[in-house]
């Protein structure tokens, strides 16, 4: 299955993928703060590929402009649930891209695929404590907090930490996203000139306001 953002394309990984995986998951910045060391060589990445990228529902995020991967997201059975059949999301993105959304733009994508299941009424979602990008990216999904947990064992970096356990409903990713497609259109019409700067500084107070009551960013 692939999936189609305004700038990404989400697509199963490939052992061709090795190269471009090696330049982003070899920066110690990436792996590291998810709980997995940097790649050693191109052939660790492929063997990622084959090992772990090669999931279910586990997907390469390539920008559109060169169909070439930038990072991995991921929607896995989960770990973290308190039980029943749930999904747990899981993301990075290489450092040169950080900052521009790019994240949360593939998240919304999988978050919908995911609720689109009937079945599907939460999604899960954890961070190590001290990865606020990471916190920053769910609290823009509309996670929030579930609960924490201490002594983690990090397996892979021979490392305890405490870990933060964030949850997603379909209600509220369903109220979420209402929200950001309103002001999404109000921005259009702005630049379309469709309402005034007053017509939409007014229409953008009463939707924040509307968000805060809602309790959403
Ligand atoms: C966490 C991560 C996936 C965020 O991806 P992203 O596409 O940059 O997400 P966003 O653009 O929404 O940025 C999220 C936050 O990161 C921080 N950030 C952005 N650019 C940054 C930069 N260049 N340097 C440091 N922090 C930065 C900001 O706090 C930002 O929040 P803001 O938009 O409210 O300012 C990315 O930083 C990453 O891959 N980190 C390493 C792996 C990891 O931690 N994965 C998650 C494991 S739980």
């Amino acid at each position: 299955m692939t999936f189609c953002t305004d700038r990404l394309l989400l697509r199963p990984w490939r052992e061709e993928d090795a190269e471009d995986l090696f330049v982003y998951a070899s920066d110690p910045a990436v792996g590291p703060p998810a709980g997995w060391p940097p790649h050693e060589s191109i052939a660790h990445s492929r063997e990622i590929i084959r090992t772990v990228l090669s999931a279910p529902e586990t997907y390469a995020v390539c920008l559109k402009a060169d169909g070439r991967p930038i990072g991995s997201i991921g929607l896995h059975r989960n770990d973290l649930a308190e039980g029943g059949d749930e999904y747990e999301l899981g993301y990075w993105i290489g450092k040169p891209f950080w900052g521009q959304g790019l994240t949360p733009e593939a998240a919304r994508e999988l978050l919908c695929h995911a609720f689109a299941d009937p079945g599907m009424a939460r999604i899960w979602c954890g961070h190590y404590d001290g990865n606020v990008k990471s916190r920053r990216v769910m609290e823009k999904l509309g996670f929030t907090f579930h609960h924490t947990t201490e002594g983690l064992e990090v397996s892979q970096l021979g490392e305890i930490r405490t870990g933060h356990v964030l949850l997603l409903t379909k209600e509220r990713f369903k109220k979420v996203e209402l929200f950001r497609q309103q002001k999404k259109l109000l921005d259009t019409f702005l630049q379309n000139g469709a309402i005034s700067q007053a017509q939409y500084d007014k229409s953008h107070r009463d939707l924040r306001a509307l968000m805060e009551m809602h309790g959403v960013e």
